[in-house]
């Protein structure tokens, strides 16, 4: 398909997330393809595994930069240079400036580890454990100006078992996380190659 949707996913550590999008990405009739990873680590696991999956990358670390701004704007330059049209944020764990969202509407997903409105930030499978959560899951949405607030796209559900703890809970909800955010990609890229 020539028509694919140009898609960057921006990782910082793992990339787990990013290699099952480009696996899903693999498939012939699917409507988006992966043709940049950025880290803002340039130690990140996920950057190897993405080179190793011959997808190009950029390694920009962001302590070189004065302000987020500007490390944005780096991050721009490799997007547009790549001639990218939509951003997948996987595992990415730095806040975007609003200059760079306002420049992307509706064009950057996020996944989360939460059942978003819950537990925006970090540490959401202790915080659903000390709040007595009977659920948990993850959910992945469009990005905004606001943390983990953007609209949501699709969400997983899964029970907290008495016995499941933090690491317990981050491995189940991993392994729905990457089903999801597939499917997420494929419903807002087809939805983009239809109003193209
Ligand atoms: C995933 O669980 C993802 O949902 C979470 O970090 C992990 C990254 O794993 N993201 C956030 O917490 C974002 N606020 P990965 O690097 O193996 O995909």
């Amino acid at each position: 398909m020539s028509d694919r949707v140009r898609t960057a996913i921006l990782i910082s550590g793992r990339g787990s997330n990013m290699a099952a999008l480009a696996k899903a990405a693999e498939k012939p009739d699917f409507p988006a393809q992966i043709n940049l990873v950025i880290s803002n680590i340039p130690e990140a696991e996920g950057l190897q595994k993405a080179a190793d999956m011959g997808i190009p990358v950029a390694a920009l670390d962001h302590t070189h930069f004065n302000n987020r701004r500007t490390f944005d704007e780096e991050m721009q330059k490799h997007l547009l240079a790549n001639n990218i049209e939509l951003i997948c944020c996987a595992g990415y764990m730095r806040i975007l400036s609003p200059w760079f969202v306002s420049q992307w509407p509706d064009r950057i997903l996020n996944i989360h580890p939460s059942l978003l409105p819950k537990y925006k930030g970090l540490n959401t499978h202790q915080r659903a454990l000390d709040s007595g959560d009977k659920e948990h899951g993850c959910t992945v949405h469009f990005v905004n100006e606001a943390l983990d607030d953007g609209q949501i796209i699709d969400q997983k559900t899964i029970p907290i078992a008495p016995n499941d703890t933090s690491e317990s809970l981050a491995k189940k909800v991993l392994k729905l996380e990457y089903p999801l955010y597939s499917k997420s990609l494929y419903r807002v890229a087809k939805n983009i190659i239809a109003s193209k």
